[in-house]
């Protein structure tokens, strides 16, 4: 989306097969809501004009009016059962999964996110195809964080040790907002991805070329599987950890045990900082990485991939 406008920028694409039931709930409740406020503040206003102290009238006893007792019970009925309706119809398109579906795995971590496919693939960007099915098995490997498609009106908690699913059939292709809404951490706003819808044949292309062709190092796909890049970049910008462009062979000043010092980022300082997290804080970030489970093996994967990003 661009512009500059108020109003068009604002609205979020109806991407999938559900969003336009969620926002007709949304909108037929908020219109109630709209309508009810009106009438009440205004009868409340007219009632303390009319009848306001200065004026002295007299109180009056009123009996009772089966009319409107019947009135206010049967209308206010009624829009509630409306909005049950609606609700329940929303509701159940979002949760019945068709039969015929694309199932993907999604790991939440912090705080990067992170999509296992049905032939292996694996991505830190959501790609789907256009007008197809997709059911989403979503789980967190830490904390509990929540995966949150806009432009989908799709949203669902990632817990530890369990699963939970979501699904939608993306119905306008282009690129949309993935976000974290449950607060995770230090780096939760920066929870951040994308999902791509694709056509069909892309979809495929992508979707086939990935399992014959070896694209990337391997070091910069353990990178991706374990989630480093939601905190470090490879493009020298920093985000919630430092960049790793130019790292290798650079001298890089950090807090060790509380003593200011500096070194040269060589292969023990980068085998370091990945097994020990803690032991050496680069100045200017936090001490908030996670211990991670990588095997020596993938430590070396790694550092070889990081000397070559001069
Ligand atoms: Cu993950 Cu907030």
């Amino acid at each position: 989306m661009s512009g500059s406008g108020i109003g068009e920028d604002m609205l979020i694409p109806q991407a999938s097969n559900s969003a336009d039931k969620v926002d007709a709930a949304f909108t037929y409740i908020l219109g109630i809501e709209v309508v009810l406020l009106t009438l009440v503040t205004s009868a409340m206003v007219f009632f303390v004009i009319r009848y306001r102290r200065k004026k002295k009238e007299k109180a009056e006893n009123i009996e009772g009016s089966l009319f409107l007792e019947i009135l206010w019970t049967v209308i206010p009925t009624l829009l509630v059962l409306g909005m049950f309706y609606i609700g329940w119809r929303s509701f159940d398109a979002l949760r019945a999964v068709p039969k015929e579906v694309m199932v993907i795995k999604v790991t939440a971590r912090q705080w990067s996110w992170l999509f296992g496919y049905e032939n292996g693939k694996e991505s830190d960007t959501l790609r789907v195809p256009l007008g197809r099915p997709v059911k989403m098995l979503i789980t967190s490997a830490d904390v509990i964080h929540s995966f949150y498609i806009p432009a989908f009106r799709i949203k669902e908690d990632c817990v530890p040790k369990m699963e939970t699913y979501l699904w939608f059939t993306a119905s306008e292709a282009g690129t949309y907002d993935i976000f974290c809404t449950e607060y995770c951490g230090l780096g939760h706003s920066g929870m951040v991805s994308q999902v791509v819808v694709m056509s069909e044949k892309d979809f495929d292309a992508w979707y086939g070329a990935a399992v014959t062709s070896v694209e990337k190092a391997r070091g910069l796909k353990i990178l991706e599987e374990k989630g480093c890049l939601g905190c470090h970049t490879t493009d020298g910008t920093g985000k919630a950890g430092p960049t790793f462009r130019g790292l290798y062979g650079s001298q890089v000043t950090v807090l060790t045990k509380g003593k200011e010092r500096v070194i040269v980022a060589d292969d023990d300082y980068l085998r370091r900082s990945i097994l020990d997290p803690g032991a050496d804080i680069v100045r200017g970030y936090q001490n908030i990485m996670p211990k991670l489970a990588v095997t020596p093996e993938e430590v070396q994967e790694i550092v070889t991939y990081l000397k070559t990003l001069k």
